[in-house]
């Protein structure tokens, strides 16, 4: 047998069937049931989907393959596993660690409201059915919000914090000890857990689903749902929601947690067939949660019309917590055994949420535990407090404001897409992806080919810089101001949050330097003392990368003052396919090469994929600019149009034949595999 670099004891999951549980429990929560229905309702209906089904399945399996093969070949959390390929890497571990530490402490919050209106509904099951936030008609809407933003939140609109909000305070220590008690006996039992988390809120968004279409009047809600704007395809914001939301969804590109859970896998484990079947199963989940919830609330709206005070779907379906807190509460005490099934609905929303929510914190904590080698019993609880303490600015009463905010630079320009981006650039360019690809393959039930490569390295780069420099373009240029308002005078909450988004990598390169007990050398170590290749065409790229790097940031610069200049964007696109061609040659393998890419070849392909995607970006401001992009018309939609119709059958169609054939893809591999052998870490061999 050969070599494995880095085989240790580690714990694992029990079974393949708990890892694959545990992801896709992480995968599901609140983004779910809770966000993915308001923002396609907010970003074009049926329309957005097209831009999600790229995000997930062009981007998102394969960014899953690639987190996969990285926690499971090097078995360490995301720190760790990038400073495997290089020292100077571990940063970007960390940097993804210290965000998914910001998101868990909000996440927990909208836990801890999760946690209260389930017990509420209790309360109201046990009164006989009176629910506190129950009204009749528009005023019956007010009500339910006044319920929730007051009553519950007492929120004020202002950024001063205030003073805390005890009845939330209690929610939300019991998430945090619920989270604590879920992992504290290390991912075994974790794994036991999930068959439990996992399958119960499909069941509650089973009821939910089948309840809510049988209603009379549920078609109409779907209609608003699923009728596509297809104007809003034109907005960088629509394609940063899609891209956003679909990272979120996955658990991936921040908090390390699909690194860390692929960490405890056991070493024989499939992993690219698992990456597709959590996609689907994610992906399923969200547009199910979606047909639940309008079709809800199309009923609400046909039954408050045959009562006399009609309230319309979209007079109560706004975004932000405003959906599961307010529309569908109010909603579902419209109709009859409102207290159970508001039970069903908060019951599924904690069960969704909570493996969400202790997948990132066990992703923390692997990474302290394995850089600093304390002990898990002593860091869990030490980290459960802290994030408790971290969550406490948000249950004040300005708290949601700044929860709103926060969640907005994760998932805006500066979160997401930039770490999205960082991943699959240092591990395309910078490692040796095609080690990855082989580990990947060699213990999976189908394989990927070169093309994964390619997409890694350049075509989602080049995607998700686009949507960058796109979506900077728009912070840029936006109605009073982003940073500064008009007068010049300093926005400051933003202020706050962009420094929290630049303070994390910061912190990240500081701990990076923190020494760790460091175990074993990584193989990426021994590859650099490799001979060196290709030096000559790597600067030469290199120059070609930077001179169209500086045409394009200089016509951003102009754009953003509101000139365009067509003829100059041409040019600096020759330079950059140039450069991108002469160092993919270059770092890519040919047959049994021991040298290594020079570093002037990687940091040039590097940059040069950064230009194409300014250069797209840059072509659809222009684009978009010329047209008016018409503002989204509300949708007053009675019936769910034939195109509609089309999309609800393509979808289902895609996420029952993806799931078939994985299975299948499973099940048929899992009868020869038993005499395969595995021809572990070729990759190091041929060195
Ligand atoms: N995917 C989860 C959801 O849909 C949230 C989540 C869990 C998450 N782990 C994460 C989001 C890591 C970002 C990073 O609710």
């Amino acid at each position: 047998m050969s070599l494995e670099p880095f085989e240790e004891q580690r714990e694992s999951w029990g079974t393949r069937g708990g890892f694959v549980l545990a992801a896709v429990g992480s995968a599901v929560g609140l983004g779910n049931l809770w966000r993915f229905p308001y923002e396609l309702y907010d970003h074009g209906g049926g329309a957005f989907l097209i831009p999600y089904i790229i995000a997930v399945f062009v981007i998102g399996v394969p960014m899953l393959i690639l987190e996969f093969s990285l926690g499971h070949f090097t078995q360490r959390a995301a720190p760790d596993a990038f400073a495997r390929g290089h020292k100077r890497f571990e940063f970007i571990g960390w940097w993804t660690t210290l965000l998914g530490f910001v998101i868990i402490s909000f996440y927990a919050v909208i836990l801890a409201y999760c946690f209260s209106f389930m017990s509420l509904s209790i309360k109201g099951i046990l009164a006989g059915g009176e629910l506190p936030w129950a009204g009749e008609g528009l005023e019956g809407v007010k009500k339910a919000e006044e319920f929730f933003f007051h009553t519950y939140l007492g929120h004020k609109e202002e950024f001063a914090l205030g003073s805390i909000r005890w009845n939330v305070f209690w929610p939300l220590v019991i998430t945090w000890v619920v989270m604590y008690l879920c992992i504290f006996r290390g991912v075994r039992l974790v794994g036991k857990i999930v068959w439990l988390t996992v399958p119960l809120p499909w069941l509650m968004l089973l009821i939910l689903t089948v309840r809510g279409l049988t209603l009379e009047g549920s078609i109409q809600g779907l209609a608003y749902y699923l009728n596509p704007t297809w104007s809003e395809l034109a907005k960088a914001t629509t394609w940063r929601f899609a891209f956003s939301q679909a990272f979120f969804s996955l658990s991936l590109a921040f908090g390390g947690v699909m690194i860390t859970y692929a960490s405890f896998l056991h070493r024989r484990s499939d992993l690219n067939n698992n990456a597709a079947i959590i996609a689907i199963a994610d992906f399923g989940t969200s547009f199910v949660a979606g047909l639940a919830v309008f079709a809800t609330l199309g009923g609400m709206a046909f039954v408050t019309q045959q009562a006399g005070h009609p309230v319309a779907v979209e007079n109560v379906a706004k975004g932000g917590p405003s959906l599961a807190f307010v529309a569908f509460p109010y909603a579902l005490a419209q109709l009859p055994y409102s207290a159970w099934f508001s039970f069903v609905f908060f019951f599924a929303l904690v069960t969704l949420g909570i493996d969400s929510g202790f997948s990132i914190t066990e992703s923390v904590l692997a990474s302290v535990v394995d850089k600093t080698g304390w002990k898990r019993s002593i860091v869990l609880p030490v980290m459960s407090v802290i994030g408790l303490g971290t969550g406490i600015i948000y249950i004040t009463e300005g708290g949601l404001n700044w929860l709103w905010l926060i969640g907005d630079f994760i998932d805006g320009t500066w979160g997401l897409a930039f770490l999205g981006l960082a991943e699959c650039m240092v591990l395309g360019w910078l490692w040796k992806i095609d080690l990855l690809r082989r580990h990947a393959n060699d213990r999976s039930d189908w394989r990927l080919g070169k093309w994964w490569d390619y997409l890694i390295r350049i075509c989602i780069p080049i995607t998700l810089c686009a949507l960058f420099v796109w979506s900077l373009f728009g912070d840029f240029t936006k109605e009073g101001g982003f940073l500064r308002d008009g007068v010049g005078d300093w926005i400051l909450p933003n202020c706050v949050g962009m420094s929290i988004m630049i303070l994390v990598p910061l912190v990240g390169i500081l701990v990076s330097f923190a020494k760790g007990r460091s175990r074993g050398q990584g193989w990426g170590n021994a590859l650099y003392e490799l001979p060196i290749r290709g030096r000559l065409w790597g600067v030469i790229s290199l120059v070609l990368a930077v001179v169209s790097a500086l045409v394009v940031a200089i016509l951003f610069k102009m754009a953003v003052d509101g000139q365009s200049e067509k003829t100059l964007l041409w040019l600096a696109l020759p330079p950059a396919i140039a450069a991108v061609i002469i160092s993919n040659y270059m770092v890519g393998t040919r047959n049994g090469s021991t040298a290594k890419a020079s570093w002037f070849a990687r940091w040039a392909g590097l940059l040069a994929t950064a230009d194409i995607g300014g250069f797209i970006a840059l072509s659809l401001i222009y684009l978009t600019e010329q047209k008016d992009v018409a503002e989204q018309v509300v949708h007053a939609q009675e019936q769910l149009s034939g195109i509609s119709y089309l999309i609800l059958s393509a979808v289902f169609l895609l996420i029952i034949g993806g799931l078939a054939w994985c299975f299948y893809r499973a099940l048929s591999t899992s009868n020869e595999k038993n005499d395969t052998h595995y021809p572990d870490e070729v990759g190091l061999e041929e060195h």
